[in-house]
C-alpha cells in the first residue's frame, strides 16, 4: 500500500536544508582558504556579499529608498485595455482635472524620438496610433503624490478612445500567419535530412515550454531630477546604464553628455532590467524635465507585469535520425518563440537558443529553423540564460524520448552523444569546444549520487507503489559564455588610491545581488596585496565609466574585473617602480601582500607607500580596460567563434508525483558545476542555487495565462502566479563546484556563473517526466509540457494511461 499522500508530499525533510554547519563543512574548504588568504590571496576565498549587513537591516540603499528632493513628483502609467487596435484619442481634459493632477504625457509630448527599442526601432516609449497589447503604456499621469497619479492614471479604460483589432495571441498563430519581429533565422550543418532518412531509427514530436517573469523583488522604477543648464540625472534601477543614457537623451533630443545615469544596485534584474527599464526612464525623463521638477515612476507589481516582457515561451517541432545507441545522426526542428509585440531583445534571445540545442552534444547534422512570433502580447526579453534555456532544453527533451523509444536509461544515451574529440568537438555554429569536461564530471556526479544504485530502487518503489511514482533524472549542461555580439565584450573601470590607502572602485557593470561588486573589490585587493576593508566599490555611474555594456549574459565579472584588474595593476607598477628606485631593485621583485609592500628585504605598510607616491606626484589613480579576445561571428549565417570558453555542470535530481492529484515534489537533488577557479566560492554556489531554484520554477510552477479572448495577462500578481519558495527547496540539496580552472585566460581562471546553473533546473522536469512514465510501465513517452504544473501532469498521465490502456 503507498502511504497517504499527505504523509509523503508533506513530511518535514529528513534533514533540514538549511543546516549550513554541515553545508558549509562539506561545501567550502574553509581550511584551505584561510591558508590562501594567509598567503596574501583576495580572490578564491569566500566573502560575504558586499552589502549583506546593508541587506539583512534594511539599510540597502534601492531607488526608492534615495531620499527625494523637494517638489518631486509621482508618475503613473495609463495602460491599453485592449489587445490590439487603433487609437483615435485619449481625453486628456479629463485627466487633467482629477485630484493632483499636474500634466498629462503621451506621444505627442515626447521632445524627441519616441521609441525605447534597444535593436529596431518598433518600441514606442508611449503608445502612438497602434495599441499592441492589452498593458501598452498610452499615457502617463503626472501628480503630486504617487496615490493620486495612480487613481488618475487608472481612468485609462474611460479615457482611451480606440477601435479594436482582432489581436494574435499566440506564437503558433503568429507563425501560422507568418507574423514575426525580425525575419526568420536557421543555424544549419551538413544534410540533417538525409541523415534523419538514412537513419537506422526516426522520432517526430512537440513540445510546448512557457515563458517567465523574472519577478525581481524590487519593481522597475526611475528617478529624474533636472539639474542646471539642460542637464538630468537619472537614478534607474537597471542592468544598463549607458543605454538608458542614450535612451532619454534621444527621447528628450539631447547629448549623451547632458544625461547622467546612475545605479548603486538593484533589488534582482534577472535580464528584466536590460533593455526594459528604458520606457521608465524615458517616462521620468521627458516628464522631469518638462516640468523641471523632479519626477518618479514606480510601478506597482500588477502594472510590471502587465507592461513589461519577460522570459520567451516556446513552441518546439523536432524530427530526428538516431543509431541503436540513441546517437542522433540528424537533427531538424523548428523553433517558434513568443515575442510579443515587438523585437525587443528577441534576435540575440533566438541567436542563443539556436546556439545551445546542441547544449553537451555533438549533433553531426542539423537543421534549426528559429521563429520570433510577432503577438499582441507584452514584448519579451532577456531572462537569465537569454534563450540557452529554451535551446537546450529541447534537445534534452528528445535524447530522452529517443531513450525510451529504446529501453534505454536516458543518462546513457546522453553519454554516447557527448562531445568528444576530433570533428566530434564542433558546434553547429563552427566553434571547436576545446574546454570539454562533461564526461568526467557527469561520471563524478553520477558517481557522487549514486545515479545506478538509486535507479534501481526507484524501480522498485514504483513496481509497488501504484498511486505515488517516483523519477530521477541527471542532465547536463554546457552554456556559451560572451555576448553573441563580439563588440559587447568590453568594459571599463576606475581606481582610485586616496592618500591615506583606502581605495574606491568604479566600473561598468551593475550589482543586482549577484556580488559583482564583492568580485571586482576582491580583484583590486588581490591585485594592491590589501585587506578587503580597504576596498569600496560605487555606484555604476554614466559620468565616471562611459560606453558600457549590459550587465548580462554572465559577463559581468569577467569582463569587469579584467577592467579593474587592468587599473589596479597600472597603480601597482607606478608604485612597485617607485619603490624599487628606492630600493635599487628590480620593479618585478617588489611584492605587495596582506597590506605591506615588500623591496629588497624591507617591509614598508602599502598607506605609507601611497602617501610617498602622492608626495612623489605619482598618479594614484587609473582607468582599466578590457575587451576579450578572439571573437567574431558572422550574424547572416551563425557561424563563428561567439563564445570565450564554455562553463559546465550537471544536475540529478529526485522526484515523487502522485498520480491522483498530479502534485510533484522535489526531493534531492545533487549538483556539480564548473566555476573554473571560483573568485569567491560562497557566493558562487548562491548563484548556483539560486539560479537552480529559478529555473525549477520556470519548469514545474510559474505558469502564465492570457485571457484567449482579450489578451489580458490573468497572471499578474503572486496571488495567481506561483514563484518558488523555501518550501520548495529540495530537503537533499548538495551542492558542489567541480575543480577546473578555466582553460581561457579569464579573470584568476574563474567561470562566469550567472546564467548556467539555471540549466541543472532540467533534471526537476525530467525526473518528474521519468515518474509519468512509469505509469505506462516507460512504454510510452508522456507527452508532458512546461510548466509541469498538476494539471500539466495530470493530462500527460491521462495521455499516457490512453495510450497503455
Ligand atoms: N543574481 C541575483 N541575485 N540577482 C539577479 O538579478 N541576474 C542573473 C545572474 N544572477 C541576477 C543574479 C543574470 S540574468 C545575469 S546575466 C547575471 O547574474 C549578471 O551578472 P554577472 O554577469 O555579474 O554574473
Ligand atoms: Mo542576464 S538574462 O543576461 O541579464
Amino acid at each position: 500500500m503507498d502511504k497517504p499522500v499527505d504523509t509523503v508530499l508533506e513530511a518535514p525533510p529528513a534533514a533540514p536544508f538549511v543546516d549550513h554547519a554541515v553545508h558549509a563543512a562539506r561545501r567550502l574548504d574553509a581550511a584551505a582558504e584561510a591558508k590562501r588568504h594567509d598567503a596574501g590571496a583576495r580572490v578564491g576565498i569566500s566573502r560575504a556579499h558586499e552589502s549583506a549587513h546593508l541587506h539583512v537591516a534594511g539599510a540597502a540603499t534601492y531607488v526608492d529608498d534615495i531620499a527625494e528632493v523637494d517638489g518631486t513628483l509621482h508618475a503613473a502609467l495609463g495602460l491599453s485595455p485592449i489587445a490590439h487596435g487603433r487609437l483615435k484619442a485619449i481625453d486628456v481634459a479629463r485627466l487633467r482635472a482629477q485630484p493632483g493632477v499636474v500634466a498629462v504625457l503621451t506621444a505627442a509630448d515626447i521632445p524627441g524620438v519616441n521609441d525605447c527599442g534597444p535593436i529596431v526601432h518598433d518600441d514606442p516609449i508611449l503608445a502612438d496610433r497602434e495599441l499592441k497589447y492589452l498593458g501598452q503604456p498610452v499615457f502617463a499621469v503626472i501628480a503630486t503624490d504617487r496615490d493620486l497619479a495612480r487613481r488618475a492614471a487608472a481612468l485609462a479604460k474611460d479615457v482611451i478612445d480606440a477601435e479594436p483589432l482582432p489581436p494574435v495571441l499566440t506564437a503558433r498563430e503568429a507563425h501560422a500567419a507568418r507574423q514575426y519581429v525580425v525575419p526568420p533565422m536557421q543555424l544549419a550543418r551538413g544534410d540533417a535530412h538525409a541523415a534523419i532518412a538514412a537513419a537506422p531509427h526516426r522520432l517526430q514530436g512537440s513540445f510546448s515550454l512557457g515563458g517567465q517573469e523574472q519577478f525581481y523583488l524590487e519593481g522597475q522604477i526611475s528617478y529624474a531630477v533636472p539639474q542646471e543648464d539642460r542637464t538630468l540625472l537619472v537614478h534607474c534601477s537597471t542592468q544598463h546604464p549607458s543605454e538608458m543614457q542614450r535612451v532619454v537623451a534621444h527621447a528628450l533630443g539631447w547629448h549623451a553628455h547632458q544625461v547622467q545615469v546612475q545605479c548603486r544596485r538593484m533589488g534582482g534584474g534577472f535580464g528584466g532590467k536590460e533593455s526594459q527599464s528604458a520606457l521608465f526612464a524615458c517616462v521620468a525623463a521627458v516628464a522631469a524635465v518638462t516640468l523641471q521638477r523632479p519626477v518618479k515612476l514606480r510601478l506597482d507589481r500588477d502594472d510590471d507585469f502587465l507592461v513589461t516582457g519577460r522570459r520567451h515561451g516556446f513552441e518546439f517541432d523536432w524530427d530526428v535520425g538516431f543509431d541503436d545507441d540513441g546517437r542522433l545522426l540528424g537533427v531538424d526542428m523548428t523553433l517558434i518563440a513568443n515575442a510579443g509585440c515587438s523585437a525587443d531583445l528577441s534576435p540575440p534571445v533566438m541567436t542563443r537558443a539556436l546556439c545551445h540545442v546542441d547544449n553537451a552534444y555533438w549533433l553531426p547534422h542539423v537543421d534549426l529553423r528559429g521563429y520570433c512570433a510577432k503577438t499582441n502580447t507584452q514584448s519579451n526579453t532577456a531572462f537569465r540564460g537569454f534563450g540557452g534555456p529554451q535551446g537546450a532544453l529541447a534537445i534534452e527533451m528528445i535524447l530522452d524520448s529517443v531513450a525510451r523509444s529504446l529501453g534505454r536509461d536516458p543518462l546513457d544515451v546522453r553519454r554516447a552523444n557527448f562531445y568528444g574529440v576530433g570533428e566530434r568537438h564542433v558546434t553547429p555554429y563552427d566553434q571547436v569546444v576545446e574546454d570539454n569536461v562533461i564526461a568526467d564530471l557527469v561520471a563524478r556526479l553520477a558517481a557522487q549520487c549514486d545515479y545506478a544504485g538509486r535507479r534501481a530502487e526507484i524501480a522498485a518503489f514504483n513496481a509497488a507503489s501504484p498511486v505515488l511514482k517516483r523519477g530521477l533524472a541527471l542532465t547536463p549542461v554546457k552554456f556559451g559564455i560572451s555576448f553573441n555580439v563580439a563588440h559587447y565584450n568590453q568594459a571599463g573601470a576606475l581606481v582610485h588610491v586616496y592618500t591615506d590607502g583606502s581605495i574606491l572602485v568604479n566600473h561598468g557593470g551593475t550589482e543586482m545581488g549577484q556580488g559583482l561588486n564583492t568580485k571586482v573589490a576582491q580583484v583590486v585587493a588581490h591585485e594592491l596585496g590589501v585587506g578587503f576593508e580597504r576596498v569600496r566599490v560605487t555606484a555604476t555611474d554614466t559620468h565616471k565609466v562611459a560606453n558600457t555594456s549590459a550587465t548580462a549574459a554572465s559577463t559581468g565579472s569577467d569582463l569587469n574585473g579584467k577592467a579593474a584588474q587592468d587599473a589596479a595593476r597600472r597603480i601597482r607598477e607606478r608604485l612597485a617602480a617607485l619603490v624599487a628606485a628606492k630600493h635599487g631593485v628590480e620593479p618585478a621583485s617588489v611584492r605587495f601582500a596582506n597590506d605591506f609592500v615588500e623591496a629588497g628585504g624591507v617591509r614598508v605598510p602599502f598607506e605609507e607607500v601611497v602617501h610617498e607616491a602622492y608626495v612623489a606626484r605619482v598618479q594614484l589613480w587609473s582607468d582599466g580596460f578590457y575587451a576579450t579576445p578572439g571573437l567574431h561571428w558572422d550574424r547572416e549565417r551563425l557561424k563563428g567563434r561567439p563564445f570565450f570558453y564554455f562553463a559546465y555542470g550537471a544536475a540529478a535530481s529526485e522526484v515523487v508525483v502522485d498520480t491522483l492529484t498530479g502534485e510533484s515534489k522535489l526531493l534531492r537533488t545533487d549538483v556539480l558545476h564548473d566555476v573554473g577557479t571560483s573568485l569567491n566560492p560562497a557566493v558562487d554556489i548562491g548563484q548556483i542555487e539560486g539560479a537552480f531554484i529559478q529555473g525549477m520554477g520556470w519548469l514545474t510552477m510559474e505558469e502564465l495565462v492570457w485571457h484567449p479572448k482579450t489578451g489580458m495577462l490573468m497572471t499578474h500578481a503572486p496571488s495567481t502566479y506561483k514563484i518558488p519558495t523555501a518550501n520548495d527547496c529540495p530537503p537533499v540539496f548538495n551542492v558542489q563546484l567541480y575543480d577546473n580552472a578555466n582553460a581561457a585566460d579569464s579573470i584568476h581562471r574563474s567561470k562566469a556563473v550567472g546564467e548556467p546553473p539555471l540549466l541543472l533546473a532540467f533534471s526537476v522536469l525530467l525526473a518528474i517526466r521519468d515518474a509519468v512514465s512509469a505509469v505506462g510501465g516507460h512504454r510510452v513517452d508522456p507527452p508532458l509540457r512546461a510548466p509541469a504544473t498538476p494539471e500539466a501532469v495530470l493530462d500527460a498521465i491521462d495521455a499516457v494511461r490512453a495510450a497503455t490502456a
